[in-house]
């Protein structure tokens, strides 16, 4: 570290910073003054809490999800003009406000005014289905449209990067925005199937650079005609028309305050300060002010963007007394060419850099800005872009974070450091000594990082950058490196050479011994042979580190060194330098990664010719509540407004696996003033044991817990900051008891719940023997968060006679209601269980959602006022529970044909602390153990693992998508081990029409062939086979891979009482009907399927049909919302219901055929009719019994297929999905554009489960993966480049409703496709290694798994650790 020291002169005496100011900022066009605002406030709780603007939606509070995306603009004195950024609300300090307008999803548009264009075409697009993300998307892409009102279609893909969406797919949210942007001939993208940009692509070499031979579109060529086949068949494929949506005229947008213009000239030089009792907020206008500030209060903390220090106040515990904001400090903001760099002010936010950075690319000559771009390639994976819009490159600098992807360019670039305290300045070059520790750096307390030079590069010099981490975008870095070369004049012989990494030890890291080492050197093999072995042997792990993946990320560095020297010696030969020459199967592993734009096809049967036009079943028709949710006006439980005396509660939650309580101790909490209770065991007035199946869990833990997360008692107060503030201060005492975590350990352990459930069919012994082949094999299935965007939320109001009001985002309000009751000691009928809709649910918010509720309940029953709680995000994750992992062994004999003749395969599953659902979830694995696959002899066995972790519970596919996994493993395995292709082995095997499953059911309109038969044919798949052997041969670093996987799901509860369902259905005197059924909306789209049947039933329009909430009060003894049946139980009761309804007024409509409907109605009611009906379904009566069966166990199939390309990266393990082609047969759609919503968003959330997400356990039980930033969900990259759904047509289903069939678990399993093309393209790198046959590849199929897989020189020089012989930062659960 190169320290130089200026001394300067004194600025001036400490400003006196006395008083507080007031804050002045505009929301929504109104203006806002407050008097005492709290530094500590967000701005989404000021908007949410304070204003009631509800619309801007929590989902994380730590910047991961984008759902309290706002815009804010401000005027900009320079250029006279208001700039607008994208800005999550959650992480923006109150404070920052100062002068700003902020808009918010409301002050846009309403349903009641108009909506906005944006607003219109997401939900008209059919973009919105839980509609929990739907305002930060919407704000997102209004942002966009403000800074540029035909944004290229390129820009989408950066707008969204800091937005999930757990619903959609993502697909119908780009459809939909993408009718914004301009094509490359400068006209607007048009409606959805819109092949443009597809052609587009293809012309522009593809949206892989179009490699030879190689671009996953030029299959696409032919897709026209197919499109014309299709649609002279009666196949549609419209599912908007963007024709109807109004035009955007970016005139008529909410002009900027004028009033904030003169404010802001006349009041931006003055400092300000805001004060509350617990934190002070400075923003000084000069460097002197600041410099003073920072030497008065050392322990004070420069806050720019607030992304590090928020959540660090968030999550961490960590409170700061005084804030200072730099924003107004002219040295800190100013960009500046100099005669060494380009030097920025350390306030300058990340998405100005870039910006000036891409100028500076733009207008120098290219040897000067080696180091510019990679800057640029760092700043283009950083974050998303509502966090580049803030964060600051001080911030980054400053956290010191050993996997900041910024300071890798600045060590190994020595970037100068300019830092300023009262007594003078100094200049640092940043190197391997700026950083002094985790987290520390050289900087002093008292001193101010106040720029920051990037230098030009020189002649000569080399930089580039890497970045690998678990998803492409918006994701920290596993390893992130910049190299950079300097060769002497005209020589490929090493002058300097600086290798900085991230993410290899508690800071960013130079190996300097390899630099030495190498210098000298000439480029080319020798030196990559020492450098290899020398960082090897210099970039080392302990075995335990933090953040686990030791021999992976040893591996990468060896593995982007490597990239690195071939990108160098690439560069040299374009010099014309003499080096050895890139061989050209090698090139792919230099090639820089560009997002492509995806495209997409959805195909659908029309309905019949001469269906009436009012006729609205089979019609796309949109979801109900889109425009609400677009809009932000749809009500969600917590945007409930608070009610007079309402509480909040906190959970205290044990940090013990297994132990005793020896003690709580509550007085510190208790003597907080705002803290009305703390509540323990004791304070249950009814039954403290509780669960959904059997009564194994306590509401509040009684003596023990078992497991970290375990709720073991509640603080309510008065505000939700004082509630979790004192929650904090409940000190537990424990002693630790034996715990078992992982499945491993439980079978060691012999820990399992009763009973071993089996399923047998045929001769297993008698199969093996006929066997020419035995084949043993084993797999490991991570579990899944469900990761809605909306957590768990209750509000509870106490009212007389002991009743007690609960609005819940669950899937099940019966069993709120009866467990609630039970809790209480009051019966049912006092307990009104309400909910509205849910952001979201997919099993998780079935059961699990009684651990809050029943708390919450609790607290305002024993305190008479209301009460409120939604867990924070890393709450919700760690207590709620998610999808089982399992681990499967199996044996499978084979003929050698390649037919299957026995298996058997036992399953464990990570059940958690409590039975929940499990005995259910390990059932419904073992009915699927054989996919479509006719086995003879079959026998599958399940233990359900009692472990000390949160209970597991139900999650779309409901344990089907692990026994399937499993099966399609050895499917897989048996190829290889015959050497055949994976697809002639799975359609040898596939069922035929009345084969009979392992459960002796028959299979009847069997349409799994057809579907087969049609995806590949639709997916092109031999001519895509020949294209990827190809691509392979020519690609040593970079692979190709293929799979198409059937998949076959039975539709009913396993429990044969739940196969029921109520509705009532009330018609009012002016004709409308008030619709209610036992179903939860949770953005499947069920309301608005129901809406359709009714109206179908009825006869009248959709318009005069409402469904008002799902309440126990309306409809009795509901089952909960779960395993893809409310469609068809519910629509049934409500056939049932207006069957009844109709029959009453048939007389009326027979007296007069010519009325309306209002008329009949009036007739009847004048007439004394009854116009409410309940109505009742009873579905069929099966189920397992001691393993037996008995009748039919499903009530019918539903059937997919799915062909899914992949390309991975062999030296980083990152992959991309190229192209997905699906068919799925859903019966006669009741509504396709639902039902394709379905199919994509499942799909989507299976490529989660299959091939990205990883909940992370420590050994002691402890969930490390607790939100956004560590655990990943998919984002708008991780969706094919292509996807092409189909709904197979002339598939009616006699079983359901209007002949259709479920949808929503069925298509997860289909995302398989993709995790067995990534096996299918890592086979081929194994082959170039010189490894054949069978290999186990666990899931989800990581970056780490993959890398690890596609074994090479590299891999070699990392062995793993010899397990036992450390402890592990994660493990295997
Ligand atoms: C969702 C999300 C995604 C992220 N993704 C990435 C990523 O991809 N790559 C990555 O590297 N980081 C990432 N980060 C980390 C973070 O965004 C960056 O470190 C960011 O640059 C911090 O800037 P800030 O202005 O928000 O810092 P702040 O939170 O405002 O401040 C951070 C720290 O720096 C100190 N500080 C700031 N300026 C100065 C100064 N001038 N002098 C002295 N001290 C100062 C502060 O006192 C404070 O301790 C991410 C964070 C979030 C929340
Ligand atoms: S709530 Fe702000 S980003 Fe998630
Ligand atoms: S619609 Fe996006 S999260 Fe539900």
């Amino acid at each position: 570290m190169r320290d130089t020291k200026i001394q300067v002169q004194n600025g001036s005496e400490p400003e006196t910073w006395s008083g507080s100011d007031e804050l002045v900022f505009f929301v929504n066009g109104k203006k806002v003054v407050e008097k005492s605002p709290d530094p500590q406030m967000t701005l989404l709780f000021y908007l949410r809490r304070k204003l009631g603007l509800t619309g801007t939606k929590l989902g994380c509070a730590e910047g991961g999800c984008g759902a309290c995306t706002v815009m804010i603009s401000r005027y900009h004195l320079d250029s006279q003009r208001p700039l607008h950024l994208a800005v999550n609300a959650c992480l923006a300090p109150l404070c920052s406000l100062h002068l700003a307008a902020v808009t918010t999803v409301e002050g846009i548009g309403s349903t009641a005014r108009k909506l906005h264009p944006v607003q219109e075409r997401i939900s008209g697009a059919h973009g919105s289905q839980c509609g929990f993300c739907t305002p930060g998307l919407v704000m997102s892409m209004y942002t966009l449209l403000r800074n540029n009102p035909t944004p290229p279609s390129e820009l989408l893909h950066q707008a969204f990067q800091g937005n999930l969406c757990r619903c959609t797919g993502y697909r119908p949210i780009l459809e939909g925005f993408k009718t914004f942007t301009l094509t490359q001939d400068g006209v607007r993208a048009k409606q959805n199937g819109d092949l443009s940009l597809d052609h587009e692509k293809v012309q522009n070499g593809g949206c892989c650079g179009g490699r030879t031979n190689g671009c996953c579109m030029n299959q696409d060529q032919g897709l026209d005609q197919d499109l014309d086949r299709d649609s002279d068949s009666g196949l549609s494929r419209a599912l908007f028309d963007a024709s109807e949506f109004m035009p955007f005229d970016p005139t008529q947008e909410v002009i900027f305050p004028p009033e904030l213009i003169s404010l802001t000239r006349s009041r931006r030089s003055r400092s300000l300060v805001f004060r509350s009792p617990r934190c002070t907020w400075f923003q000084p206008v000069s460097l002197d002010q600041l410099l003073d500030l920072k030497w008065t209060h050392p322990e004070s903390r420069i806050v720019v963007g607030n992304t590090e220090v928020g959540v660090e106040v968030k999550f961490k515990n960590m409170e700061y007394p005084f804030l200072i904001s730099p924003t107004q400090v002219p040295e800190l903001n100013s960009v500046q060419h100099t005669e060494t760099g380009l030097e920025f002010g350390a306030a300058v936010s990340l998405d100005r850099m870039e910006a000036e950075l891409q100028n500076a690319v733009r207008s120098l000559p290219a040897c000067q800005t080696e180091v510019f771009r990679a800057a640029l390639e760092q700043l283009r994976w950083f974050a998303g872009k509502q966090i580049r819009n803030v964060a600051a490159l001080g911030g980054n600098i400053m956290t010191a974070s050993p996997i900041s992807d910024l300071n890798p360019v600045l060590m190994s670039t020595a970037a100068k450091l300019t830092l300023r305290d009262r007594e003078g300045v100094r200049e640092l070059h940043m190197d391997q000594d700026f950083f002094t520790g985790y987290r520390r750096t050289a900087v002093r307390p008292a001193e101010v990082l106040v720029s920051v030079t990037l230098p030009y590069s020189r002649q000569g010099q080399i930089v580039r950058s890497y970045k690998t981490s678990r998803r492409r975008e918006d994701d920290i870095s596993i390893v992130t490196a910049t190299f950079s070369v300097t060769f002497e004049p005209r020589s490929s012989r090493v002058h300097d050479l600086r290798l900085a990494f991230g993410g290899m030890g508690p800071t960013t890291a130079l190996a300097t011994a390899t630099g030495k080492a190498l210098q000298g050197r000439s480029w080319g093999e020798e030196l990559l042979q020492t450098a290899c072995s020398s960082l090897a042997a210099e970039m080392t792990l302990d075995p335990s580190c933090p953040g686990g993946m030791v021999s992976y990320r040893r591996t990468l560095v060896l593995s982007l060194f490597y990239k690195f020297y071939l990108s160098v010696l690439q560069n040299l030969a374009q010099q014309g330098l003499s080096v050895e020459s890139v061989p050209p199967e090698f090139l792919s592993a230099t090639e820089i990664f560009h997002p492509p734009t995806p495209s997409s096809v959805q195909l659908y049967q029309a309905v019949p010719a001469g269906q009436a036009v009012e006729d609205v079943v089979g019609r796309p028709l949109q979801h109900v509540s889109a425009a609400q949710q677009a809009s932000g006006e749809a009500q969600y439980c917590d945007d409930l407004r608070p009610t007079d005396g309402e509480l909040y509660l906190s959970l205290v939650c044990s940090t013990r696996p297994h132990a005793k309580i020896l003690s709580v101790d509550c007085s510190e909490a208790r003597a907080v003033p705002a803290v009305v209770s703390v509540l323990l065991a004791e304070d249950v007035p009814g039954s403290n044991s509780t669960g959904p199946v059997v009564y194994d869990e306590t509401v509040l833990a009684q003596g023990e817990v078992t497991c970290v997360g375990h709720v073991i008692g509640a603080v309510v107060a008065e505000t939700q900051a004082d509630a979790q503030r004192a929650a904090k201060m409940v000190k537990v005492q424990y002693q630790d008891l034996p715990a078992v975590i992982t499945i491993q350990e439980a079978i060691k352990a012999q820990s399992f719940y009763e009973p071993i459930r089996t399923l047998e069919k045929g001769d297993l012994e008698a199969g093996f023997k006929q066997s020419d082949h035995i084949l043993e094999g084993e797999l490991h299935l991570g579990g899944q968060e469900h990761f809605y965007l909306e957590t768990n939320t209750t509000v509870a109001i106490p009212r007389d006679q002991n009743e007690i009001e609960i609005f819940s985002s669950t899937q099940a309000p019966s069993k709120t209601q009866s467990l609630v009751a039970r809790v209480l000691g009051v019966p049912s009928n006092h307990v009104h269980v309400r909910v509205k809709r849910m952001g979201g649910g997919f099993g998780g918010k079935e059961t699990r959602t009684t651990v809050l509720s029943t708390v919450v309940a609790l607290a305002a029953h024993r305190l008479r006022r209301p009460v409120r709680c939604m867990l924070d995000r890393d709450e919700d994750m760690l207590v709620s529970g998610g999808r089982h992992p399992f681990y499967a062994k199996y044996k499978v004999g084979f003929s050698e044909s390649g037919r299957v003749q026995a298996l058997d395969v036992t399953f464990y599953s990570n059940c958690g602390n409590s039975l929940d659902l499990s005995s259910s979830v390990m059932e419904r694995a073992l009915l699927h153990l054989e996919n479509s696959y006719l086995v003879p002899n079959v026998r599958g066995r399940g233990f359900m693992c009692r472990t000390n972790l949160p209970s597991n519970t139900a999650f779309r596919g409901f344990g089907a998508p692990q026994g399937m996994m499993v099966c399609e493993d050895w499917i897989s395995a048996i190829a290889m081990k015959l050497g055949r292709a994976p697809e002639e082995i799975r359609d040898l095997n596939l069922y035929s029409e009345g084969d009979l499953t392992p459960f002796n059911q028959a299979l009847e309109n069997f349409t799994l062939r057809r579907c087969w038969d049609e995806c590949l044919d639709r997916a092109k798949f031999y001519e895509r086979r020949a294209q990827i052997q190809d691509y392979n041969r020519q690609n040593r670093w970079t692979k190709r891979g293929i799979a198409v996987i059937p998949t076959k799901f039975g539709i009913a509860f396993n429990a044969a009482f739940l196969n029921q369902a109520g509705a009532l259905v009330h018609i009012y005197t002016d004709g409308s009907v008030l619709l209610a059924h036992g179903g939860t909306e949770m953005g499947q789209g069920l309301h608005t399927k129901m809406i359709q049947v009714c109206s179908r039933a009825l006869g009248i329009p959709v318009s005069k049909i409402h469904v008002c909430e799902t309440s126990s009060a309306s409809v009795a003894n509901t089952s909960p919302t779960a395993a893809s049946v409310s469609s068809d139980l519910n629509g049934a009761a409500i056939l049932n219901a207006c069957d009844a309804l109709n029959q009453r007024l048939q007389t009326y409509k027979d007296r007069d055929p010519t009325g309306t409907w209002e008329s009949w109605v009036k007739a009847a009611y004048f007439d004394r009719v009854n116009l409410s009906a309940n109505g009742f379904y009873r579905g069929q009566r099966s189920e397992v019994r001691d393993q037996r069966v008995e009748g039919r166990l499903v009530n019918y199939f539903s059937y997919g297929v799915c062909c899914s390309e992949v390309e991975i990266d062999c030296l980083t393990g990152t992959h991309q999905n190229l192209c997905t082609t699906i068919v799925m047969d859903v019966g006669n759609s009741l509504n396709p554009a639902i039902d394709i919503g379905q199919v994509e968003g499942a799909f989507v959330q299976g490529v989660g489960l299959f091939t990205l997400e990883q909940l992370l356990y420590s050994p002691d039980g402890v969930l490390l993966t607790r939100g956004p930033g560590t655990y990943k969900i998919p984002g708008f990259g991780d969706i094919p480049t292509h996807l092409q759904v189909s709904l197979l047509r002339d598939a009616p289903n006699a079983k359901a409703l209007y002949s259709s069939k479920a949808v929503g678990e069925p298509p997860l399993f289909l995302a398989a496709s993709v995790f067995f093309a990534l096996k299918d393209a890592i086979a081929a790198a194994r082959l170039e290694a010189g490894l054949s046959g069978p290999f186990r590849l666990d899931s989800p199929a990581t970056a780490e798994r993959i890398r690890t897989a596609c074994a090479d020189r590299f891999t070699a020089m990392c062995p793993a650790a010899e397990p036992g012989t450390y402890k592990p930062w994660a493990v295997l659960i």
